[in-house]
């Protein structure tokens, strides 16, 4: 039953990869975010399940599809679900490395609900799990990350955003002796990769969205890694909304128990363009091509899958990529 319900989940962050991949480099990021929302949504109403949106694409009011609060599914097991069905609309509107369509899904009532604002993030994969800490400095993660995979800080590559309230930041890391994965949006795949040798990514600090947060604790909930983050309100609006919403203290440490109470999540993602993780959609005439990663908690399994899609009668080799 599990593993259907991964497979299923499988299908749906798929279509979604599979409608936002035909924007790549088209320069329009809203229209890519548009068609990934509306597969995605489309392909998870036909599941027998009864899901809660609780990270979405924002609030009612300001997203008419997949927004926080509304049911999804034709009925069925009752769970939490958080999407990011285009994590990086500029990164495929502008063909650059690692967007993904993703998402994570757990028993009803154990995923963090967010509003849209700020969190500051640390992650790490299992080897340095219990070495970092949202309130530690840069420096202090830096040097107990080393420590933990057994290098010097110089051979650490730390994953920070890079934006104008990351300059102290990125200033200290260097001073730490650390090197520096700057990107300019994709904090979902800057926290997983740090769990996934050969990424060479092992650390990821700064501050992005609350949202993406959830989605990046879900997989490391499955995989051993360590994600922890603290909200960063943008002012007394967003404080309120996470008051109304949040089941935990809007104020403290927001630790995996907080993020994702449960041992039973799963987390999808499917490439939308090419990156260290994931390789994006292709499309070949006769077909098209994704390739995914399906983690899930329950199990202890993570599977990178490649699926085909055919889409007329002509037959085709299928080749291995
Ligand atoms: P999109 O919503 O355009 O996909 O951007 C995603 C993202 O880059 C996240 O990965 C990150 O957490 C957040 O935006 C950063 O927000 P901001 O661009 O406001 O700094």
């Amino acid at each position: 039953m599990r593993t259907t319900r991964i497979v299923e989940m499988l299908e749906v962050t798929e279509a979604a990869a599979l409608a936002a991949g035909r924007w790549m480099g088209k320069g329009d990021k809203h229209s890519a975010d548009a068609a990934a929302v509306g597969a995605m949504r489309h392909s998870m109403n036909d599941l027998d399940i009864s899901g809660e949106i609780v990270i979405g694409e924002g609030e009612r009011d300001e997203a008419p599809m997949l927004y926080i609060g509304e049911k999804v599914g034709a009925g069925g097991e009752e769970i939490d679900i958080a999407v990011d069905p285009l994590e990086g609309t500029n990164l495929t509107a502008y063909g650059q490395p690692n967007s993904i369509a993703v998402l994570a899904f757990a028993p009803k009532g154990t995923l963090l609900h967010a509003p849209d604002t700020y969190m500051m993030k640390v992650a790490a994969g299992p080897v340095a799990a219990h070495a970092i800490h949202v309130d530690a400095t840069p420096t202090e993660n830096v040097h107990a990350v080393a420590k933990a995979m057994g290098r010097s800080p110089e051979d650490i590559v730390v994953c920070i955003l890079d934006r104008d309230r990351h300059i102290d930041l990125i200033a200290e890391v260097r001073q730490a002796g650390a090197r520096i994965r700057l990107i300019s949006d994709g904090d979902v795949f800057g926290a997983v990769a740090t769990a996934i040798e050969g990424t060479g990514i092992h650390l990821l600090l700064g501050i992005g969205a609350a949202p993406e947060g959830v989605l990046a604790a879900a997989a490391m909930r499955c995989i051993g890694g360590q994600f922890m983050g603290r909200f960063a309100f943008r002012d007394d609006d967003d404080r309120k909304r996470a008051e109304a919403m949040a089941n935990c203290d809007i104020d403290g440490v927001l630790d995996m128990d907080c993020l994702v109470a449960t041992d039973q999540a799963a987390f999808i993602a499917t490439g939308v363009t090419d990156g260290e993780l994931l390789r994006g959609v292709k499309y070949f005439g006769k077909g098209s091509r994704t390739h995914s990663v399906a983690m899930d908690a329950s199990t202890g399994t993570v599977r990178f899958i490649e699926t085909v899609y055919k889409t007329g009668d002509e037959p085709f080799w299928v080749r291995r990529e």
